[in-house]
């Protein structure tokens, strides 16, 4: 897929149809979690107000709502899930934007420069903490046992991440484990759920974690493809944090492939120096005309590529099995597969 197909229509008005078949459904999850997010004392509400307008494009409830409706039922615990998802997902990015010193988010500052730090750590907790009373009300271990590993891989892929920064010498297996924790666990739980919640079990339900994982997967390397050569305009929030903080990601570890032991060396020692923001976009730059950077796309596009296919398998066995499956929700999970390769928000 060329830059231009990634780019090439409004992507809001794409998810809108995308999302067409689980329209109400979104809508009762919205509610559910704008009751959720109302405390009663005027300053949290303020904190939560806002961070309810950090929400973005509800990429998790949907994913939840839709694994569901394709499977055949959305049931009333699936808006609790996707509430509370969507409630972890933005009390992650709170305490992410402080560790990477992000200034804003979705065209709005972030939550540590709109107030502070230290604020900022205690928002997103009650963000997370709140989410687990929406899933205690779910009354259901399996549910519990998910989110709460869900969380700790969240925290352990994040972890790793830290201690690996400034290592420019990363394996594929090493990026692999940060993004499948940081970013994929929480995808592949919104799968996981509403294919649990419809009734989906073993072989199945593995199936729609295994679609989550990898879409999760390429919606991380796409992140990442985008921190380095996207538009802040565009996507509305802060980039180029990854070289700032020397975090090594898989277009530098597709570039280092690309180079010669001496120029890897070479590279090695500029990485470690104090680089500005002008040797920063040279980096970026030289990275994009060696070719790294569309050889990571490529590894993202393979995911969906895969994921596709399993998502057609799955669909032909619920067909199998009788079950009432929606043929709309699947073409619109396969479309939302899709929209991850072509994101610029
Ligand atoms: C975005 O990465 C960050 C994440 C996907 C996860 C961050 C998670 C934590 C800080 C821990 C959260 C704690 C719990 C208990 C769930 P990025 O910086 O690459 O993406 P960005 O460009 O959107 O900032
Ligand atoms: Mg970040």
């Amino acid at each position: 897929m060329t830059d231009a197909q990634r780019h090439d229509s409004n992507p809001r008005l794409d998810l809108r149809e995308i999302y067409r078949p689980i329209e109400r459904e979104l809508e009762t999850t919205t509610t559910t979690l704008r009751n959720s997010l109302r405390h009663g004392d005027p300053t949290l509400d303020g904190y939560l107000d806002y961070s309810f307008q950090l929400g973005g494009k509800r990429l998790r409830p949907a994913l939840l709502l839709l694994a569901a409706q394709a499977w055949g039922r959305v049931e009333e615990r699936c808006y609790l899930c996707a509430a509370a998802l969507e409630m972890i997902h933005t009390g992650s990015l709170v305490h992410d934007d402080i560790l990477d010193g992000a200034r804003f988010r979705r065209h709005l500052e972030t939550v540590n420069v709109k107030w502070d730090s230290h604020r900022a750590v205690l928002i997103g907790d009650l963000l997370i903490t709140r989410a687990f009373d929406l899933i205690c009300a779910c009354d259901d271990s399996v549910i519990f046992r998910k989110v709460s590993n869900l969380c700790q891989a969240t925290v352990e892929g994040e972890l790793f991440q830290t201690n690996a920064i400034g290592n420019f010498n990363l394996t594929l297996d090493d990026y692999n484990v940060i993004v499948r924790g940081k970013t994929a666990s929480l995808i592949e739980c919104s799968t996981f759920l509403g294919g649990y919640l419809a009734g989906a079990r073993d072989a199945d339900l593995d199936d729609f974690a295994r679609f989550g994982r990898m879409i999760g997967m390429a919606f991380q390397i796409f992140d990442d493809v985008l921190d380095l050569v996207g538009d802040e305009r565009a996507t509305g929030k802060t980039l180029g944090t990854d070289l700032a903080n020397r975090k090594e990601t898989l277009p530098m570890i597709r570039y280092f492939e690309s180079l010669s032991d001496s120029e890897a060396e070479t590279l090695r020692e500029r990485l470690a120096t104090d680089l500005t923001y002008v040797e920063r976009v040279e980096i970026a730059d030289e990275m994009r005309r060696s070719g790294a950077v569309e050889a990571a796309c490529k590894d993202a596009d393979a995911l969906i590529s895969d994921a596709l296919q399993l998502l057609t398998r799955l669909e032909a066995r619920g067909c199998a099995l009788g079950r009432q499956v929606s043929s709309d929700a699947f073409a619109s999970l396969a479309a939302l597969a899709r929209f991850v390769a072509r994101r610029n928000i």
